[in-house]
């Protein structure tokens, strides 16, 4: 199955092999706006599905940033669009297969911890799958990864320590926390989040888990940044929008993609 992708994206990529996977969340996808060399949309692709949601688009998009050859999905599948957890997380599989051993994972997020506003980005140190389902339930392909992953360490320390540097040097303030991904698509309820928060989380959404998951299943680094773009619900009185997600997503743009930039410079 995995094959058949890959060939088919070989067609286009024979002299292409990305060192460094970016997956691009609501808002985000500017930065494969700006660097695009080529684009494959993955509705033709065989075996990927398309993402229907605004705010997202819907391709494999290859270019050279900063010398290093990167793969970006700019927009993602989420399970709250009626796909399976193993269709949402096939592309990470197949980005593993073309090479890609470092994935940044980025999302858009709301604020549980108190001290988080909307505007900040969050390095995530660590996640929560409140999403009832694991993308790796099914019968386990050896080739890829273990049937019993360890998870105790999905975000690499030294990767954080990396995003950390680049951030004192961009004097961008990143916070540390623990992501929690519930399926959506409705936002959580003050009394979910209230929990959520009891349990550790310091930011919620609806991605990034189940990536988080498989990249590190199939022995990949993992980064993991949010953008916060909101307060979860509860946190403020104000009720929830998509409309805010992406705004604010929107304005914190430009430190996300010189933060990213500076990382693919640092990352090994
Ligand atoms: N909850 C869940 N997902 C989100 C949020 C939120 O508050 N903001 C952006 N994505």
């Amino acid at each position: 199955m995995i094959n058949d992708s890959i060939d088919y994206i070989n067609t286009y990529t024979e002299s292409f092999s990305p060192e460094i996977g970016i997956v691009l969340g609501s808002g985000l996808g500017e930065l494969a706006d700006k660097y695009n060399e080529f684009a494959i949309p993955y509705s033709d692709i065989p075996h990927f599905v398309s993402s229907t949601v605004s705010g997202h688009k819907g391709q494999l998009v290859f270019a050279h940033i900063n010398d290093r050859p990167v793969v970006m999905m700019q927009g993602r599948n989420h399970y709250y669009e009626g796909y399976s957890m193993e269709e949402i997380t096939y592309p990470i599989k197949v980005l593993r297969a073309l090479g890609v051993k470092t994935i940044i994972l980025t999302n858009a997020a709301g604020a549980i911890n108190k001290s988080f506003q909307p505007g900040d980005l969050m390095v995530i140190t660590d996640h929560i799958n409140f999403m009832g389902q694991n993308p790796l339930i099914g019968p386990n392909d050896y080739r890829i990864g273990p049937r019993f992953p360890d998870m105790s360490e999905v975000y690499n320390k030294n990767m954080i320590k990396i995003v950390d540097a680049a951030a004192r040097h961009l004097k961008i303030n990143i916070k540390h926390g623990v992501y929690i991904a519930s399926s959506g698509p409705s936002y959580e309820t003050p009394a979910e989040i209230n929990m959520a928060r009891i349990i550790g989380a310091d930011a919620a959404g609806m991605s990034t888990v189940p990536e988080a998951i498989v990249a590190n299943y199939c022995g990949m680094d993992v980064i993991g940044i949010s953008c916060i773009t909101n307060y979860a619900s509860g946190i403020s009185s104000k009720k929830l929008s998509h409309e805010e997600v992406l705004e604010t997503a929107a304005k914190v743009k430009n430190d996300f993609m010189k933060l990213i930039l500076l990382l693919l410079e640092n990352v090994k």
